[in-house]
């Protein structure tokens, strides 16, 4: 059967017409889910009318949430728009770090456990609201110690440890702006990152496990060090049991435990304004160079903690797992931020779900008594390709409510989730929601939303969103583009250091008050949004975001490749996979072992995330007359779909001969 997502998701990228009858028939999914009469009474939120009254006045929406939390100072206004720019909580002072700390620490909740933490060998460690409050503030004073001021920069590059968590809340505790480089990218990406936020102080760790394995970051990052004039000062938290070979540079590298031993545990939190900024975060666009996302920190806040109040319903006993990587915007949100304001238990585990067997994370659920538990699809096709014999080895009987973000959940994986791991009594809430969005946008709330598979509902209650047709007019029931209609306090502020392109990119589309989110999306007869991809060059390679041109641009730096085009191809397990269309240099003949080179040459470039699944060697590339790459058509090839018109291109063979050559090289 096709697809029915990435058919419509390469049709709207074409812009054409309304959805097919064809799409909508396979679209068609009549099951629904009510969460129990139980699970509504005891819920944080309970009222459908909600929606209607924040509707109403999004503002004193959102103001209400804002005021459960700690302010230093109050904000006069809540939001002042001149689009595309936002402010919220305009005059308000507070701090993000004594939200997620100082606040708890003065209350009971001080000895509560805020992070219970497995490494993949198989150590644990609990970290109390008190312990994580002390070393924040120690790691505050280290910051200061290095010369790290209100405003400047600092790049996170770690293992899944408590160290990120502690050096993120480290930073926004003196004001300084972390920029967090997932632990998986490359020396290259890692220095493209520092250099375009110029950060004076790196902290990442001597290494990471995963799958058995360790992964050097202080190598990488000592590869990186080479080409970052702006750092100062390294800091190395050790996180190997000594089987990590590490480089120490005098005067410029500094161990964390070093630092830590002598570091005063009293920091008062800097008094930041409600705008002040609080994060970059880099993530894939449509051009080769990945954009450093903004987050400020009131509005922010306010998004976080709202969102993971009520989606996930937090209650003071729960004990919440995240599984998301600190490294994505996930983990940030609804790792660190989101639930620590909330006070809530946070599991974190560092390594990979199938160590040492493919049962690791229901081990974890069961030992801890994981009662909410979040992760992706790409994760939830693995656990079903896994068989049902691992969740079931264990009792899940804890969990009671579950969660999924990053893509869409096609329905198979949506029930398979809710029989095998939430035990068929446990509402599912799909959230969408981007690195921009910085907060859930479109989500059930799991004590009022009636689910369907595959479907992420509603927008979140304060939230305006809007299916559009490329001209910009609502469309009621069908698809088209998804578009985010009003300011939202969470919502990135800019793109660091390029206030033009966050205005084409997001606020052009439509004029300079609708957000375009990149993603196209269908509503059903009953108002149900119904995610389908993006409609960009940008993919979704198992829950990653990945740009094709950085790929393209990592594939042409080889010396023997003259032109290469990357598109996306579905995958059972990944949503998406990367095919690469390579052409060579004259004199380079194409080989197997060439485009092993290549997809390694990739991941070395970028990060094993955007190594390219299929290489395929063509003598030329399908282009139009004007000399555009038919990247349709490219997709059509990498799906094995029959091709649609050609009429437009210069050389109709290209296609007829990459086709033939695609269909024989999968055998
Ligand atoms: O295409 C959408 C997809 O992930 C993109 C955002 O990626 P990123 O900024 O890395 O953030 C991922 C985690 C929030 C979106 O443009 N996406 C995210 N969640 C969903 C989704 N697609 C469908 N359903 C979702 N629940």
């Amino acid at each position: 059967m096709r697809n029915p997502r990435e058919e419509l998701s390469s049709y709207t990228a074409e812009m054409s017409d309304p959805v097919s009858p064809e799409i909508e028939a396979l679209l068609k999914e009549d099951r629904s889910f009510a969460p129990s009469e139980e699970f509504c009474r005891n819920a944080a939120v309970n009222d459908p009318d909600i929606y209607a009254k924040a509707a109403k006045d999004p503002e004193r929406f959102w103001e209400n949430f804002a005021k459960e939390l700690e302010w230093i100072q109050p904000w006069s206004t809540v939001l002042e728009w001149n689009p595309p720019n936002a402010k919220w909580f305009i005059g308000g002072k507070l701090n993000i770090s004594a939200n997620c700390l100082d606040r708890h620490v003065r209350t009971w909740r001080r000895n509560k456990a805020a992070f219970i933490w497995e490494g993949e060998p198989g150590d644990r460690r609990t970290l109390t609201y008190f312990d994580l409050y002390r070393q924040v503030c120690q790691f505050a004073n280290v910051l200061k110690s290095l010369g790290v001021k209100k405003g400047d920069r600092v790049a996170l590059y770690m293992p899944l440890v408590p160290e990120l968590a502690i050096a993120m809340l480290a930073c926004a505790r003196v004001g300084a702006v972390h920029s967090v480089v997932f632990g998986g990218f490359s020396a290259e990406s890692l220095s493209d990152r520092i250099n375009d936020a110029t950060a004076t102080v790196l902290v990442t760790a001597d290494g990471g496990y995963r799958r058995g394995a360790i992964v050097p970051l202080k190598q990488v990052a000592d590869e990186a060090l080479e080409k970052t004039p702006s750092i100062k000062h390294v800091v190395v938290v050790k996180r190997g049991f000594g089987d990590i070979p590490v480089h120490i540079k005098e005067g410029r590298d500094h161990w964390y435990h070093r630092l830590m031993q002598d570091a005063p545990y009293d920091c008062p939190a800097e008094v930041m304004d409600a705008e002040d900024m609080l994060y970059i975060l880099y993530t894939s666009g449509t051009t080769g160079k990945p954009k450093g996302i903004v987050h400020t920190t009131g509005g922010y806040l306010v998004g976080c903690y709202a969102t993971t109040k009520w989606v996930f319903d937090l209650k003071e006993d729960d004990v919440y797992w995240c599984t998301a990587d600190i490294g994505w915007v996930t983990g940030h949100s609804y790792v660190v931020y989101g639930p620590l304001a909330n006070g809530a238990t946070v599991v974190m585990y560092e390594g990979a779900p199938d160590w040492p067997r493919k049962d690791r994370l229901w081990e974890i659920v069961e030992r801890h008594g994981v009662t909410v538990f979040y992760t992706a699809p790409t994760a939830i096709r693995a656990f079903m390709k896994w068989g049902t014999e691992w969740p079931a080895k264990h009792d899940l009987s804890s969990i009671r409510l579950m969660g999924s973000v990053g893509e869409p959940i096609n329905p198979e994986a949506w029930i398979w989730y809710h029989l095998h791991i939430g035990g068929g009594r446990c509402p599912i809430v799909d959230t969408w929601w981007q690195t921009e969005t910085g907060a859930i946008m479109i989500t059930p709330l799991p004590g009022i939303t009636r689910t369907k598979p595959g479907s992420a509902t509603h927008a979140f209650p304060g939230i305006s969103t809007e299916i559009l047709t490329d001209k910009g007019d609502a469309v009621a029931v069908g698809g088209g583009l998804l578009a985010v209609t009003k300011p939202w306090p969470s919502m990135l502020r800019g793109i660091y250091g390029d206030p033009d392109r966050y205005v084409t990119q997001y606020w052009s589309r439509w004029g300079r008050e609708i957000y375009f989110t990149g993603d196209g999306a269908k509503k059903d007869d009953e108002g149900y949004y119904w995610l389908l991809g993006r409609v960009d060059d940008v993919l979704n390679v198992a829950g990653h975001r990945i740009g094709t041109m950085e790929v393209e641009s990592a594939l042409v730096d080889h010396p023997k490749v003259a032109e290469a085009a990357v598109v996306g191809r579905t995958h059972e397990i990944k949503g998406q996979a990367l095919a690469a269309f390579v052409t060579v240099k004259e004199g380079i003949t194409p080989s197997e072992a060439l485009a092993d080179e290549l997809k390694r040459h990739v991941a070395q470039k970028i990060g094993a995330i955007a190594r390219p699944d299929d290489i395929i060697f063509s003598a030329d590339l399908p282009k139009t007359r004007s000399g555009k790459i038919m990247r349709r058509l490219l997709r059509d090839i990498a799906e094995g779909k029959a091709l649609g018109d050609t009429t437009t291109l210069a050389d109709p063979a290209v296609v007829a001969k990459l086709k033939e050559q695609y269909e024989s090289s999968e055998g």
